[in-house]
């Protein structure tokens, strides 16, 4: 068994929002198949991963909720991590950035370059908006990019053409507060001098590209950094959220969020082994030469960690004899888009995890985004395409194989492993595939090629198959009985080494086919030998993999895809009713007197309602746009007459009505406070 140690990071998500599909096809899937697959090998690996919980994507939807950061790094940290969990990450820890331990660790860094006369600091303009009395750092201003013309551009970055620039550049900037255009005012902030790290930047990244094979696309990004040369970043931000910094007389400046989110990395790393008990367990990863360290990321992030994070740890390395590990790789992907569109939360364009994950099982998810990675680039995510990867490649070929296999020999063999005689060149064609196997799909994993990887796997499933069927074991189970037993022993030994080599990708399932096998696992290395013996008892198959149905898919596509009422839709084309159906629905005012949020659910919460004297419980989804406490004493207009519908197990008697914004969440209707409950609205 290799002890060698591998360090693996998953890009640390914002705690503003639950996670989607989009971003486990970015970073987390490949570096979860990643990390099985190390474990498999006997290596000494750490998984870490944890909320990112500063900066301003969390203050501006705090202030869209009109409540504190707090509630919303509360909420989305444990909404995502309940999500990572039910799809399968296996991360060492998921910790947040608003622990103390990432504080302490995020102001020695600082500290640490402030003592060295690193850092600099100067007096800039920066967008100040009036009204509100605050400075407009980030996402809290939106215009038009100088370079590329994007309307979307941020105060001194765009997304789009990834430029920086200075505020005053940009064109027709909108307080994201206030709306209205804000005007340039004098701060100062620290400036760490990216610059002066340039050469070794590049040095760096082409000496593991040399050694190890960065990918493409990681490169030409890099590439477009430097030719425009790395400047000074200010790496303070006038907010009240985030790190504070630890200098007398200065208030409401924290950390760059970026600055301080990357180093989120060790600070987790050092609470994993705080919890062990091991206080300075942590060093032998993260500053021990030989750890191998692999950062996961999706392509936005990719300047953050192939230049300012390795630009941060060489500052501190020059001061320190004992040095953090530079990332050895960061295999950086594309985007997946949904059903041909970007995800888009406010244009309710595409699914969450937990919601998905309502509906289908986790290694369908898994197969099917894995056979899907934007690894080079973006692709797409289509419910059609979920359904024929799973109905096609996991129910028919893979579930297949293995029912077929373990159906004939319960029926033929008192389910147990028939004995092997002599072997025919078929027999041996597939002993020599299933030697070759383990290495064949290494190769593709320690290239981070996964989706090669799966394919490879799932060929080796359609080779059972063809097997199967060329021996034709129905026919020799009455001419030639021992060859019989021969062919159903090698598909047996077949499906656990599918088992094995699937575990990375449909970990679920692999147990489960594990389970009747009565085995388990063993080195990666050794899953193609045979490890079945004559005569062991095997459990009974179950169907692995469900169909799933066309209505089904349909349903998901309508709840998914839909794109808002917009301005100049076309309300001619509506189908009339007449008054009689109309007055078919009973609309009454009731009066909101309980509301708690539905568990672990992002969108619902559990009212109870006044209806004249009687008290009914809804399951409404409006929890994006309340908190619960927000909703009492509301009066609302509820359907009184409809029947009652199960929603995650909960009873919902009527509903509520709701207008959808357009940032997609559900705003209730309400009524005049002096309108008696059970009224009737027409
Ligand atoms: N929160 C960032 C995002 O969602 C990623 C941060 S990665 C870290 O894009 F390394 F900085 F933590
Ligand atoms: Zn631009």
């Amino acid at each position: 068994m290799s002890q060698e140690k591998i360090l693996v990071t998953a890009a640390l998500p914002y705690a503003n929002g639950p996670i989607h599909l989009g971003h486990l096809a970015g970073a987390y899937l490949p570096a979860d198949i990643y990390v099985r697959y190390q474990r498999q090998r006997g290596r000494d690996i750490l998984f870490i991963c944890g909320s990112d919980e500063h900066g301003v994507p969390i203050t501006i939807t705090a202030d869209n909720e009109k409540v504190s950061p707090n509630v919303i790094i509360d909420r989305f940290h444990e909404i995502n991590k309940e999500s990572f969990d039910r799809f399968g990450m296996s991360f060492d820890i998921y910790s947040r950035t608003s622990l103390p331990i990432h504080h302490e660790t995020a102001l020695d860094f600082f500290k640490e370059f402030n003592d060295a006369d690193l850092l600099v600091e100067k007096k800039s303009m920066q967008f100040y908006d009036n009204s509100r009395q605050m400075f407009l750092p980030d996402r809290y201003v939106e215009g038009t990019c100088p370079k590329c013309g994007n309307l979307n551009a941020r105060s001194d970055e765009c997304e789009n053409c990834g430029s920086l620039y200075d505020p005053s550049e940009l064109l027709n900037p909108v307080s994201k507060i206030s709306g209205d255009k804000p005007e340039l005012k004098e701060t100062s902030h620290w400036f760490f001098p990216f610059g002066k790290f340039q050469e070794r930047i590049e040095k760096y990244i082409n000496e593991m590209d040399e050694k190890y094979g960065w990918k493409d696309n990681v490169l030409q990004y890099c590439k477009g950094w430097f030719s425009s040369g790395l400047q000074d970043r200010a790496i303070t931000r006038d907010l009240d959220w985030g790190v504070k910094l630890p200098i007398d007389g200065v208030q409401n400046k924290v950390l760059y969020v970026w600055f301080e989110a990357v180093l989120g990395y060790i600070s987790a790393t050092k609470e994993l082994f705080r919890l062990r008990g091991e206080e300075d367990g942590w060093k032998d990863y993260w500053q021990d030469p030989d750890t191998k360290y692999v950062a996961f990321i999706g392509k936005d992030n990719i300047v953050f960690h192939c230049v300012i994070f390795p630009a941060m740890l060489m500052a501190w390395n020059d001061r320190h004899s004992t040095k953090f590990v530079l990332p050895q790789n960061v295999p950086a992907n594309e985007f997946l888009n949904f059903e041909g569109k970007k995800f888009s939360k406010s244009r309710h364009w595409g699914i969450d995890v937990i919601d998905f994950l309502n509906n289908f099982e986790a290694d369908s998810l898994r197969y099917t985004l894995t056979m899907n990675l934007p690894e080079y680039r973006d692709t797409d995510f289509s419910w059609k395409d979920f359904q024929a990867k799973h109905n096609n490649e996991l129910a028919d070929i893979l579930g297949n194989f293995v029912n077929r296999t373990l159906t004939f020999v319960h029926k033929n063999f008192d389910g147990k492993v028939p004995p092997l005689y002599s072997f025919d060149s078929r027999d041996d064609e597939l002993l020599n595939l299933l030697e070759e196997y383990p290495t064949k799909v290494a190769d593709y994993m320690e290239k981070y090629r996964f989706k090669d990887a799966t394919l490879e796997i799932m060929n080796l499933a359609r080779a059972g198959n063809k097997y199967f069927n060329d021996s034709e074991p129905w026919k020799t189970l009455k001419s030639d009985k021992e060859r019989c037993s021969t062919t159903l022993n090698l598909c047996l030994q077949t499906i656990y080494t599918l088992a094995e080599l699937f575990m990375p990708v449909i970990p679920n399932t692999s147990a489960k086919i594990l389970k009747v096998l009565n085995k388990r696992s063993v080195e990666w290395m050794n899953a193609g030998k045979m490890h079945l013996n004559e005569g062991d008892q095997l459990g009974t198959p179950e169907i692995l993999f469900k169909k799933i149905e066309d209505s089904t898919i349909d349903e998901m596509k309508k709840t998914t895809a839909a794109e808002p009422v917009i301005d100049g839709e076309d309300f001619e084309k509506l189908d009339p009713i007449t008054i009689d159906e109309f007055f078919k629905t009973d609309l009454r005012v009731a009066e909101i007197v309980e509301a708690e949020r539905v568990k672990k659910s992002e969108k619902l919460i559990k009212v109870m309602v006044l209806l004249g004297k009687e008290k009914r419980q809804l399951i409404a989804g409006i929890g994006k746009a309340y908190e619960p406490e927000q909703l009492i004493g509301k009066k609302v207009v509820m359907v009184a007459n409809l029947k009652p519908a199960k929603l995650m197990g909960l009873e919902s008697q009527g509903m509520i009505l709701a207008v959808e914004t357009l940032e997609g969440s559900l705003n209730v209707v309400e009524v005049d406070s002096s309108i008696k409950n059970g009224t009737k609205v027409k």
